[in-house]
């Protein structure tokens, strides 16, 4: 083999690794991104369901709605949104009340909306909540 294939080769793997790298990048910011929206809270009354989907004392993600939702012991609810500040991804999974950002692992209180952990430093947007008489989550504007 000549010096020049070799070049040649090792030319064309490295491309193909650019590619594989790009195809990465493409994947993350397509599927980590579900639900990214210019707007991080509803611009619109969101129906989130039974309201007793959030447990008491506990916490719920919406994450088809961008949404978390918390309930303290003695009822009282408070929604955030699930969109993380820092890039726009949507919050993946909550653990011990904290929320987790899949795309570079800012953690947030979802109690509070306040950041735990960087790179984001912006709190979560808070989005008004309330019950329906007929037991109903409403989150939005005019909730
Ligand atoms: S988008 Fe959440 S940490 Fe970057």
């Amino acid at each position: 083999m000549s010096g020049k294939a070799a070049a040649r080769r090792t030319v064309l793997k490295g491309a193909a690794l650019a590619g594989t790298a790009g195809l990465g990048v493409a994947a993350c910011s397509t599927e980590s991104k579900v639900g990214h929206a210019k707007t991080p809270t509803p611009t619109a009354p969101v129906d989130l369901g039974d309201a007793e989907a959030v447990p008491a004392d506990g916490v719920k993600l919406y994450r088809e709605e961008r949404l978390v939702v918390s309930r303290s012991a003695d009822g009282e609810y408070k929604a955030f949104s699930a969109q993380c500040t820092h890039a726009g991804c949507v919050l993946d999974k909550i653990e011990k009340d904290e929320g987790n950002c899949p795309c570079h692992g800012s953690r947030f209180d979802v109690r509070t909306g306040e950041v735990l952990k960087g790179p984001a430093t912006v709190p979560l947007p808070k989005v008004p909540v309330r019950t329906t008489k007929d037991g109903k989550l409403i989150a939005g504007p005019d909730a």
